[in-house]
């Protein structure tokens, strides 16, 4: 009996031994990784939400975690254009963190050029249609509410790209429409350009930019000047519109005068500016032509930029004909030939730096004023009038001043050669899209046939651009464009003798900085005597002048 107990309790031990080897054999199983790692996976299946518990890690791209810091957003609905697959700058975006959408739009048709877009001349006459312009299909903006933000690739193409054109436009709808509550307030958008090119400075400011690094740029636009952009026509097939910032038409007709309210408001914060450099030359265009900004009426600041090539006599005189004057140093065309008449044309630049003002209108110091202007401070920058193929003429243009704008102009002038190396050239260049102004702003004293030169003084014309040899340079009595063959384009006695009619209303002391010098009656002697030689048709050599302001009575 004694051993049955003792076998007994030997099975006891050796079953708890075996158990325990089992239960060990399990532990040591339960706690090898590769065995928990697949439990646990079964269990996750089981759960049938895996992201839930565990997700992918959540990497914010560093443009992502700066909008998140600049809005508070934990989300964003995020509108994307001209964005096809995931390009590398999104790949990363989780579903918590944007929804994204698929902005379409039909491209525009291939067969349309810029050419078409900006043609050389349009009938001014006509009523404006909008037909007037080539189609730029636009995504239809109600599918596409409520978007934070949009994000774009800019195509990579040159300047003067109807596609690049329309991805900025389409970028720029839907930033209005989308920023716009149905009270007309606006509420923060933004806009995020991948790849490697920037967007159209026309469209997107640098002043709304406000991040960038690599390829990547954040804009936070000024709703109310984007409005007023997208409001323009798609190009200079139709006159500029006029609207202003608010996007309200501010006047139908060209000529009546907008309300005075905002006319004083604004006073302040505009101007009309001129240059001079390099020489005095222009000295007396840049009296008179203050002398005929003031006889109409105008409102606004008249700012004159100088370099130090104008004596402390001729700024006296300037600023009693009504120019305030500030000094600048002259900016060289790094591309120009030393010594060139235009080498240091780029000196207009400098007007982007007069941050005081919102808007100025500049005007070269060959142009005479004959209507009120001040109503054309509502078109935003550029607006300008025609000159020949797409390109405007910088003799007149509206530009918003802003110290950024200047710098960029300042870096392209390094890359970009003006195509008849003045500045006119290079701000076609650089503001390639811009807005026309109706050609009677900037009337030029041009004339390709005989029976054009004896037009009239046109009675629309607000401003006279005088091309050629200058009134100053000539005898009142007429126009000595006549007695040069290379200035056969440019004569007209009645436009002349309209300068002269500015001229005789000014005080002395300040015509004669329109005296003329030695060397320009000198000039206009010796044409004369070849016209005579070559007896011209027109005649004028024969006219007997009484200018007092020559300097000797007798002809050569
Ligand atoms: C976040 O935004 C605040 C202003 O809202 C700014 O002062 C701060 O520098 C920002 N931080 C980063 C990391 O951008
Ligand atoms: C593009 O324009 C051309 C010429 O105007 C026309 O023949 C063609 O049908 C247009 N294509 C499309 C897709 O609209
Ligand atoms: C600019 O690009 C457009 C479209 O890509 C092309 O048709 C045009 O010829 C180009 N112009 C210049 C000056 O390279
Ligand atoms: C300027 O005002 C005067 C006086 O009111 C007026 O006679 C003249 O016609 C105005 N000039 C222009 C260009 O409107
Ligand atoms: C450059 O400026 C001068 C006057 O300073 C002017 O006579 C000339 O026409 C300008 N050249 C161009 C190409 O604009
Ligand atoms: C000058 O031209 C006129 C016609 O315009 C002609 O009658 C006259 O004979 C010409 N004089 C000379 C010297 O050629």
């Amino acid at each position: 009996m004694g051993s049955k107990p003792s076998q007994t309790k030997l099975k006891l031990v050796t079953i708890s031994i075996i158990s325990f080897f089992i239960a060990f054999i399990y532990l040591g199983m339960s706690f090898n990784p590769k065995r928990q790692e697949t439990m646990i996976f079964h269990t996750l299946q089981d759960y049938k939400q895996p992201t839930q518990i565990f997700p992918r890690p959540i990497i914010k791209p560093s443009w992502y975690k700066f909008l998140e810091n600049e809005t508070k957003y934990t989300r964003f609905k995020i509108g994307l254009v001209n964005v096809h697959g995931v390009p590398i700058e999104v790949k990363d975006l989780h579903d918590e963190q944007a929804e994204l959408v698929n902005v379409h739009f039909r491209r525009v048709n291939r067969s349309v050029m810029w050419k078409h877009l900006f043609p050389e001349w349009i009938n001014e006459n006509v009523p404006q249609k909008s037909s007037q312009c080539p189609e730029i299909p636009m995504p239809e903006v109600e599918d596409y509410v409520d978007l934070d933000v949009v994000l774009a690739r800019v195509p990579c193409e040159n300047a003067t790209s109807v596609y690049r054109l329309q991805v900025n436009l389409v970028v720029a709808n839907l930033l209005v429409k989308n920023g716009m509550d149905s009270n007309g307030v606006y509420r923060e958008m933004y806009v995020v350009f991948i790849g490697p090119c920037s967007p159209m400075l026309e469209i997107f400011r640098c002043d709304d930019l406000i991040w960038h690094e690599g390829n990547v740029w954040i804009y936070k636009p000024d709703l109310t000047k984007l409005k007023q952009k997208i409001l323009m026509p798609v190009g200079t097939c139709q006159l500029a519109t006029p609207f202003a910032e608010q996007g309200r038409e501010v006047w139908r007709q060209y000529g009546s005068s907008s309300s005075t309210s905002n006319k004083i408001a604004h006073k302040q914060r505009e101007a009309y500016v001129t240059v001079l450099h390099s020489s005095e030359s222009y000295v007396c265009g840049a009296i008179s032509l203050a002398q005929s900004i003031i006889l109409s009426n105008t409102t606004k600041d008249l700012i004159l930029l100088v370099d130090n090539s104008i004596s402390q006599e001729a700024l006296h005189s300037l600023k009693q004909a009504g120019w305030k004057i500030k000094i600048i140093e002259r900016i060289r065309n790094p591309h120009a030939k030393r010594g060139t008449y235009n080498e240091w044309n780029y000196s207009k630049l400098r007007i982007w730096q007069l941050t005081e003002y919102d808007k100025l209108i500049f005007i070269d110091a060959d142009f005479l004023f004959f209507k009120n202007l001040d109503h054309f401070f509502v078109f935003p920058q550029l607006s300008a009038a025609g000159n020949c193929r797409h390109v405007f003429n910088s003799g007149i243009m509206i530009i918003e001043p802003s110290e950024c704008t200047f710098k960029t102009l300042m870096e392209k002038t390094l890359s970009i050669v003006s195509y008849n190396g003045g500045d006119q050239g290079f701000l076609n260049e650089v503001f390639s899209w811009w807005h026309r102004w109706p050609g009677k702003l900037n009337y030029l004293k041009n004339f390709q046939t005989d029976e054009r030169r004896k037009y009239d003084y046109p009675e629309d014309a607000y401003a006279m651009h005088y091309l050629g040899l200058k009134p100053w340079m000539c005898y009142k009595d007429y126009d000595c464009n006549w007695d040069a063959l290379v200035y056969r384009d440019f004569p007209n006695d009645l436009i002349h003798a309209k300068w002269w009619e500015v001229y005789n209303l000014m005080p002395r002391e300040l015509q004669k900085f329109c005296d003329l010098t030695p060397q320009m009656d000198t000039r206009i002697r010796l044409e004369r005597q070849k016209a005579k030689i070559a007896n011209f048709s027109d005649g004028h050599w024969k006219i007997q002048v009484k200018d007092p302001r020559r300097l000797s009575d007798s002809d050569l």
